[in-house]
């Protein structure tokens, strides 16, 4: 796979205009016991990354009940308009900082690609995978 290794490392993100990203958090997942407790481990990680995008006006932070992505333990996505999606997976309950600060890359990139440099390792090793936008197809009749 492709890295989006091109994050300039002078840029801040006060060089850049922000753009609205939102976070889908699966709210079903299970935790890695496959307990069905509630609140689901999915549940906790949704309100954590509530928790950590408080104040930042540019992240909202939904739920959705299954992202189909169950057998990679807890599952977000990353949208915004235009640009490509990505679907995570193997998170924590502990990844929503991580989550957070993935949505914050990805409102200032300036392609409207998530860079790889800077991403959380948790961003990394659990992309399950990315989606482009239609506009973006080239192989269209
Ligand atoms: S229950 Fe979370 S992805 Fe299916």
């Amino acid at each position: 796979m492709d890295h989006d290794d091109n994050f300039s490392a002078g840029t801040t993100t006060a060089d850049v205009e922000t753009a609205p990203v939102t976070v889908i958090v699966c709210s079903s997942c299970r935790d890695e016991n496959g307990s069905d407790a509630h609140p689901r481990a999915g549940a906790l990680l949704a309100e954590a990354t509530r928790a950590a995008a408080r104040d930042r006006h540019s992240i909202e932070v939904r739920t959705v009940e299954c992202l189909g992505n169950c057998k990679r333990r807890l599952s977000a996505a990353l949208l915004r308009n235009d640009c490509w999606s990505y679907v995570f997976g193997d998170l924590t309950v502990g990844s929503g900082s991580d989550l957070v600060a993935g949505a914050e890359l990805f409102a200032t990139s300036q392609d409207g690609l998530i860079p790889w440099r800077g991403r959380p390792d948790s961003l990394k090793r659990g992309l399950v995978a990315r989606i482009p936008p239609l506009a973006v197809l080239k192989d269209q009749i």
